[in-house]
């Protein structure tokens, strides 16, 4: 019999997938962890072109230098940061980019905190690398920087996501700098999962890389150019840093697709997209909101930007329990548990699908678990 490696102990199939492979044909998907508008065309055409001229050899393995420095013009612009080229390194996902940003910087036996709820690949990842994990909560308001500063003071890494997978929660210009005043008092490392950045809708999200040189920022075009499929995602690191996590990158998978990198490149030349996106969102959430204002129950804050939605239904059951009663009513969603023990009797609705299908969906919900 063949024997895993003990560090594969704890890690499994998320919950996560499990609920999102649940969704029966016909089910209304508030479960989705993806767009679902077209790729924009200029996008598509790209690609179609890179295949059709034959670039399909490998690149560098930090990506190809014209979409590197396009990636680091792009942060600067939105972010005010100071990046160059050198800085990136083009992964396959952000999820290739976090897994490589971890392996290059936690030792076994480092210490890692993550802000909960949470996205759950962190933790897995963390647990295959040997290091202890701490989850510290988020309060309501935001990140609660009394319990982080005492979790994190001897950490190598504090990892957190904003625009927030499950909460929609951003980050606000003075949350950002206090984590980043934070960093830098303390020595530890930022690993800043922005992958959601381009969709914000009232006020912008805010990177603590401003604020300090010891943060890593993640982000790609799986959200802002509906392009999960393709696969491209990328890190911004100091460089201090940056080679190591080219040299995970490189044994990881060598370098990202060729067909993608040349997709990317036209995502961040033209980015009218992102403001179509934003548009719509910002009605699907609008919709979601409305509707769940008529159940009277639960306590939700308004999303702010990605395209979750979090209501704590506590008071109506565990996630698990609601998930499964909104599912034998065809609605599809995602239990609270999946992200961690702060989403205990929480639901994650996605509101990606079109607004009629949103309060379709929304009213289902409430026939089955109010
Ligand atoms: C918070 C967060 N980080 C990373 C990812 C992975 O993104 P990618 O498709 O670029 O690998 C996701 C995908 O849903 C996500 O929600």
């Amino acid at each position: 019999m063949m024997l895993p490696a003990s560090r594969m102990g704890q890690v499994r199939k998320s919950l996560l997938r499990t609920y999102a492979e649940k969704a029966p044909n016909g089910a209304i998907n508030l479960g989705l962890g993806q767009l679902e508008f077209p790729l924009p065309e200029s996008v598509r055409q790209a690609g179609i072109r890179a295949l059709q001229d034959g670039h399909t050899r490998y690149s560098p393995n930090a990506g190809f230098a014209e979409l590197r420095q396009l990636v680091a013009e792009n942060c600067n612009a939105e972010r005010g940061t100071d990046f160059t080229a050198g800085n990136v390194i083009i992964n396959c996902g952000a999820e290739e980019a976090l897994f490589a940003a971890l392996f290059a910087l936690v030792d076994q036996g480092d210490k890692a905190v993550i802000l909960e709820p949470a996205y759950p690949a962190y933790a897995p990842i963390l647990q295959a690398l040997g290091a202890q994990v701490n989850m510290v909560r988020m309060a309501e308001a935001g990140i609660d920087f009394t319990r982080l500063e005492s979790a994190a003071r001897d950490a190598k890494a504090v990892i957190l996501n904003f625009p927030n997978n499950p909460t929609g929660a951003i980050l606000p210009k003075k949350q950002a700098a206090e984590l980043a005043a934070l960093a830098e008092r303390h020595g530890f490392a930022v690993i800043s999962d922005e992958v959601y950045s381009a969709l914000y809708y009232e006020e912008r999200n805010f990177s603590p890389a401003i604020g300090t040189d010891q943060a890593i920022i993640i982000d790609g075009i799986s959200k802002r150019a509906s392009a999960a499929g393709l696969r491209l995602g990328w890190t911004i690191a100091p460089l201090s840093i940056a080679r190591q996590l080219e040299a995970a990158h490189q044994y990881l998978t060598t370098c990202a697709s060729s067909v993608s990198q040349a997709a990317a490149m036209a995502a961040l030349a033209d980015k009218r997209h992102e403001q179509a996106f934003r548009h719509a969102l910002q009605q699907r959430r609008d919709a979601m909101w409305d509707e769940f204002r008529h159940w009277q129950v639960g306590r939700a804050a308004k999303p702010g930007g990605a395209f979750y939605f979090f209501p704590d239904l506590s008071e109506l059951g565990s996630g698990t329990e609601l998930a499964d009663q909104a599912l034998a009513n065809g609605v599809s969603v995602i239990p609270g548990e999946a992200f961690g023990n702060a989403g205990n009797g929480h639901l994650r609705l996605s509101f990606t699908a079109a607004p009629e299908e949103i309060r379709e969906g929304m009213r289902r919900i409430a026939e089955a678990i109010l």
